[in-house]
């Protein structure tokens, strides 16, 4: 199964850098013009053919096939009038086509018609689907364009080098395709670019070095490429560029160093992105009077020790981005005196920050919009930032004391994590403020007690609320059940003393309901309607005091626990979107939370949205296992240990066909294994010890990879992996059999971990991850001028 990772970018028009980016396709003016040329309507009509249109080749949400309307007879067919189509207003020859988002799929190759408009100079394919084929060499053909737009087209291979003889080109934007290998030097003749965007695609070898030619750029990003080496020495001679992306650029023959003074001569540049590379940013101490007056920066990932003096004199600052480098110390007092005017968005987590010097009661920056601390040491009490913050995250940290009750004044607030923290006390009840504009709140893993405030007492835009482990009392408040967008409740380990929460089953999108450890009691009894939790795809109630029968009734309701179409592999996770006057930024935050998997418990840190699982276990259900446990057919983990049960084990649990654990261990059921689960293919963890079950243990196919302790405890068990042979009245004596189930490393979840961001990255924490993920989400925008692509992932199931 192919993972699927989905890479969302932002795709940013500069109307500063060109005022084509605006022309509206509408040739039909008071104006009387000359017709089409025929030759070059039937060219385009040519072009039309030579594509399927297929809904699903564009991304964009507006997208629709342009060309649907170009027809050759009859009223209308004046290729000038048609949609995309822009004619010279003199001679009717057709200069522009503006087909980005048209559903367009299938390739071009050099005999396509589309190189016989020669008089073209504006060509926007955008977000269609050209298959991963390769730009054709034709291209070269149309020597008069000026613009070429190939963003998010699943182009492929390399480029051609004929492109160096688009010598009027000022704006080429290829990003999000699949380019491979080295871009072509004869890039470097295209010396009118004022826009160049090679961002999200994996050319490799060193960074070009033509790029010193290029001295009339303005925009430039390299972001996300696989270079392999080179050096930054062509930098310095671009005295126009106002943008500079030289993020993630993968270098990985060695770092290489850079010295800000490289910046001094380009005066006009705002935005620097330098993060998530092997650069070693160098001497930036000495640099503070010459450098250019950011609004835009990006350091994360650049070996900083320390904060950069030059700071200090950046008045301007929008964004500054310092995460995950090895930042010691306090944050210094004259941090909270830069950009007071400006700062929207400062990112200091993953660094070894120890506290704060003189912060003041509340942060400064009056447009603060992000402000994001976490995985640092901070120490000390939890700072308060202006009310005009809409994400606040500061968890793994060492910050203690109470919530300060200020904090409900930041009304603007999304998303609120604390999580990590030493934070005491009860939760403010001010808190009931927060919910009309939280989205996300997470204060798992603190010292809170009391009482849960009241949530959602009005509109409510909580989705995701993650309570755990605190030692919060009292019962879940009734308010909840206004929660309507809530997705994932979270409020294990807890001292909360309640009956089952059954009226949360009105809530039209809860999909995870975690209440682990804690003091629920009482029987769980039936829905009342047949709707109940219809979006529930992990349950865990373990560890509590639940009595009575298993809940069978809820069982045959619970839809979303049934086989899905898991063509859309992705994590749970919360998209946010968030937009401010400059800036618009996409976040995904992930859910992760603790289960009980396989004999273990512990933290995931990401969980595909695939994860269908139900854990009763350690409470005391009585009765038989429902036949119904066959409904929920997606289930891949399923934990019913440590009660009461009696019975056999249903045939009916052969119908979860996707199970991977299965825990049945500790009840009283009694009778045979039914020799159907053999045909559970995918089960990992068996486990039926102590029980009271008889007769031969099925064998074959994944029954011969469990080990004796799977089947410990039951004297009427014959058969392998046990000594006792089947059939036979002289019993060998039991041979004690390791206690330990499997090791805990050899089989995890073979989905946790696996993607992270835009590469595969196991073993690294989370929180290099969310930032990394951020940075890429994270693009200004100029006015509305920007528009969000996919890299298309190849469709197997295309028709
Ligand atoms: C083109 O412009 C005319 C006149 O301004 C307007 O009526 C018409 O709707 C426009 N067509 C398109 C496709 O925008
Ligand atoms: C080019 O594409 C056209 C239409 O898609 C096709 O008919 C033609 O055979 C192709 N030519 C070559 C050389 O592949
Ligand atoms: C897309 O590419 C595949 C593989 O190269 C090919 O089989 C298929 O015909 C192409 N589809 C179109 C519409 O060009
Ligand atoms: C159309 O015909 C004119 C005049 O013969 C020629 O200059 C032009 O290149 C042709 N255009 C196309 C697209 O064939
Ligand atoms: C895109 O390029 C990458 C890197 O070369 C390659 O691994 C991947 O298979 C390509 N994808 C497709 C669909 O060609
Ligand atoms: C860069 O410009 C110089 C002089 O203008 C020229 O000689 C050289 O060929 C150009 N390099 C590239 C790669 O275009
Ligand atoms: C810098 O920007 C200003 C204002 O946009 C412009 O007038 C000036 O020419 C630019 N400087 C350079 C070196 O391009
Ligand atoms: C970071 O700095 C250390 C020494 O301070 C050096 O060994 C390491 O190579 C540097 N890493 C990068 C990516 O430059
Ligand atoms: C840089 O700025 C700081 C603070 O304004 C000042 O103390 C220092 O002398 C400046 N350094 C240089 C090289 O200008
Ligand atoms: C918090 O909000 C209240 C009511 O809007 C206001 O009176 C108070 O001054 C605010 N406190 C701070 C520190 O901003
Ligand atoms: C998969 O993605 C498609 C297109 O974005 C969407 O329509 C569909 O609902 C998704 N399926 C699932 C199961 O999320
Ligand atoms: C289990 O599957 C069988 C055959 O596919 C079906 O008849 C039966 O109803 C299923 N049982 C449950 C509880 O879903």
């Amino acid at each position: 199964m192919g993972s699927i990772l989905y890479l969302f970018i932002l795709m940013r028009f500069l109307a500063l850098l060109s005022s084509f980016h605006l022309i509206v396709t509408n040739s039909s003016s008071s104006v009387q013009q000359p017709l089409c040329h025929d030759n070059e309507s039937s060219a385009l009509l040519q072009f039309k053919q030579s594509f399927l249109i297929d809904e699903y080749a564009s991304e964009d949400s507006y997208a629709y096939p342009k060309v649907a309307t170009w027809k050759s007879h009859g009223e209308g067919s004046d290729c000038c009038s048609w949609d995309g189509v822009e004619c010279d207003r003199e001679t009717g020859h057709v200069i522009g086509l503006h087909l980005a988002s048209s559903c367009l799929y299938g390739s071009i190759n050099s005999s396509s018609t589309l190189f016989s408009l020669v008089h073209l100079r504006r060509l926007d394919l955008s977000d269609n689907d050209f298959n991963y084929s390769e730009i054709p060499h034709g291209v070269s053909q149309l020597s008069r364009l000026r613009i070429l737009y190939l963003a998010g087209t699943s182009y492929s291979g390399e480029l051609p080098a004929s492109m160096g003889k688009l010598s009027s080109l000022s704006e080429l934007d290829i990003s999000s395709c699949n380019f491979t290998g080295l871009v072509p030097s004869s890039l470097g003749h295209l010396t009118q670019l004022s826009y160049l965007d090679l961002s999200y695609n994996f050319f490799s070898g060193p960074i070009p070095s033509f790029l010193a030619n290029l001295t009339t750029l303005t925009y430039l990003s390299l972001t996300s490429n696989n270079f392999s080496a080179g050096t930054l020495a062509w930098l310095g001679e671009q005295t126009k560029l106002t943008i500079l992306y030289l993020d993630q650029i993968n270098l990985n023959e060695g770092p290489i160093p850079m010295e800000l003074h490289m910046l001094s001569n380009l005066k006009n540049l705002t935005d620097l992105q330098l993060s998530y590379n092997r650069i070693s940013l160098l001497s930036y101490t000495s640099t503070n009077a010459t450098l250019p007056k950011f609004k835009l920066l990006g350091l994360a990932s650049c070996n900083l020790t320390e904060f950069p003096d030059f700071l200090q004199n950046q008045q301007e600052l929008e964004v500054l981005i310092l995460s995950t480098n090895k930042i010691h110390g306090p944050i210094p007092k004259w941090m909270w005196n830069i950009s007071k005017e400006t700062l929207e968005a400062l990112f200091l987590s993953n660094n070894f920050l120890s506290g704060f010097s003189q912060v003041p009661d509340v942060l400064p920056w009056s447009r603060m919009s992000i402000l994001e601390l976490s995985s640092n040491m901070l120490q000390g009490s939890l700072p308060v930032p202006p009310s005009s913050t809409v994400e606040y995250s500061v968890s793994r940290n060492r910050l203690a004391g109470e919530i300060p009750s200020l904090i409900c004044n930041l009304t603007s607030l999304s998303l609120l994590d604390l999580s990590g923290n030493n934070l005491s006390g009860s939760i403010p009840q001010c808190f009931t403020k927060l919910s009309s504009s939280l989205s996300i709140l997470n204060l798992r893993r603190n010292n809170l007690n009391g009482p849960i405030p009241q949530t959602c007492t009005n509109t409510s835009n909580l989705r995701m609320i993650d309570l755990s482990e605190n030692q919060l009392q009292g019962q879940i408040p009734k308010s909840l059940a206004s929660c309507m967008m809530l997705e994932e409740l979270v409020l294990g380990n807890n001292l909360i003393n309640d009956i089952f929460p059954f009226w949360l089953g009105s809530l039209p999108r809860l999909q995870v309901l975690i209440l682990r450890f804690n003091r629920f009691h009482g029987a769980i009894g039936s829905p009342k309607t047949n709707f109940e939790f219809s979006k529930l795809r992990i349950i865990d109630l373990s560890y509590n005091g639940f009595t009575g029968n298993l809940p069978s009734e809820y069982l045959k309701n619970w839809d979303a626990m049934r086989i899905v179409d898991a063509e859309n592999l992705t994590y749970i996770q919360v998209d946010e979107e968030f937009e401010v006057p400059q800036y618009s930024w996409e976040e995904p935050y992930p859910f992760s939370t603790t289960m009980t998997n396989k004999g273990m418990t512990r933290e995931y840190e990401l969980i595909p949205d695939i994860l269908i699982a139900i854990d009763l276990s350690s409470n005391r259900f009585h009765g038989e296992i429902p036949e119904s446990i066959g409904n929920p057919n997606g289930l891949r983990w399923l934990n019913l240990s440590n009660n009461a049960l009696i019975g056999a084990i249903p045939t009916s649990l052969a119908n979860l066909t996707l199970l991977e654990a299965l825990d049945l261990s500790q009840n009283k059921l009694s009778r045979e294994i039914p020799q159907q689960l053999v045909q559970l293919t995918f089960l990992a963890f068996f486990n039926v010890s102590h029980n009271h079950l008889t007769g031969p243990i099925p064998q074959g196919k994944q029954f011969a990879t469990f080990s004796r302790a799977s089947f410990d405890g039951n004297p009427g068990l014959c058969g392998s992996p046990l000594s006792r042979a089947c059939g036979s009245s002289e019993q060998s004596p039991p041979t004690p059999s390791s206690s330990k189930q499997g090791s805990t490393s050899e089989f995890d979840w073979k989905f946790v971990l696996m993607g992270c961001g835009s590469g595969l990255v196991i073993g690294v924490s989370i929180g290099y991850c969310l930032t990394s993920w951020k940075h890429e989400w994270f693009v200004k925008t100029f006015g509305k001028q920007h528009t969000k692509w996919t890299r298309k992932e190849r469709r197997g199931h295309r028709g």
